[in-house]
């Protein structure tokens, strides 16, 4: 067993604690932070079936980014349904055999690796170039699309430039779910790709990422619009009508 798997082998292990734990105690605040007015953004449906419809184009479409900039809304909506094209082809390294949808997929994934690098490009551009949105970005605006551009440049540059042994990444990979270590391939273009695969995980749920989770307990969202038809009232409002 080289340095360089049990290194990689124990910083996937603590990454993967780090995003699962992290995601945890985040998602659990989200769920016990209180909404006590009705504040969704209308018109909004007035029943539980149309806030799951409404919330469902949200995710899928991304709806309201779509009525307030085309620009945003194409190459936001590019880039995550390349990510999640990129990611199913990307089961093949951790499922063995490969089932048939993630065979299937292998084409498609692999122009969807350059529609999405070419949408983060699109989107840093956006906050470079454009005065107004320059002046309010945060240094881990940046941070988060240069880590998934350099993601994706180098796996493209291990698909196109410098090959690695695939077959030994899976073997890892598997390796790694089954706790029956395999050697890691030593290619610095993968090494380098873990890394930042790993650095992504790990600061997940320290970033702005978290707005896949957090969408889902935004009042704004996720509240139908039915205060005229139902009275609420908060417990201590209760108590003292009592
Ligand atoms: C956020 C997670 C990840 C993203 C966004 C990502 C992105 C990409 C992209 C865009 C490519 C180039 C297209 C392709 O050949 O598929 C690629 C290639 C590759 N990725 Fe990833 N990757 C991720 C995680 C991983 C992980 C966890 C592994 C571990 C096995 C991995 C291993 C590879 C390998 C071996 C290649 C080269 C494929 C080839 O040469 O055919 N990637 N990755």
């Amino acid at each position: 067993m080289t340095a360089v798997t049990i290194v990689f082998a124990l910083m996937f292990y603590v990454v993967t604690a780090l995003l699962l734990g992290g995601l945890a105690w985040k998602i659990a605040g989200y769920a016990r932070t209180p909404a006590p007015l009705r504040i969704p953004t209308t018109p909004a449906p007035p029943h539980a079936r149309g806030v799951v419809l409404r919330m469902a184009r949200e995710v899928v479409l991304f709806e309201s980014l779509f009525k307030s900039s085309k620009w945003i809304w194409g190459l936001g909506w590019l880039f995550h349904v390349a990510l999640a094209l990129v990611l199913l082809r990307h089961l093949r390294y951790f499922t063995e055999p490969v089932w048939a949808a993630v065979a299937l997929v292998q084409p498609f994934g692999l122009y969807a690796s350059f529609a999405m690098v070419a949408a983060l490009a699109g989107l840093w551009a956006r906050r470079i170039f454009v005065e107004r949105i320059r002046y309010i970005s945060t240094p881990s605006d940046h941070l988060m699309l240069v880590l998934l551009i350099a993601i994706g440049a180098t796996g493209l540059a291990m698909k196109y430039v410098a090959h690695t042994d695939i077959v030994a990444a899976k073997a890892f990979m598997l390796g790694l779910l089954y706790f029956d270590w395999q050697p890691l391939p030593a290619d610095p273009v993968l090494l380098v790709h873990l890394a930042l695969v790993a650095a992504l995980m790990a600061t997940f749920p320290a970033s702005k990422l978290l707005h896949a989770p957090g969408i889902f307990f935004s009042p704004t969202r996720n509240q139908a619009d039915d205060s005229r038809e139902r009275r609420h009232l908060s417990s201590w409002a209760a108590e003292l009508e009592r």
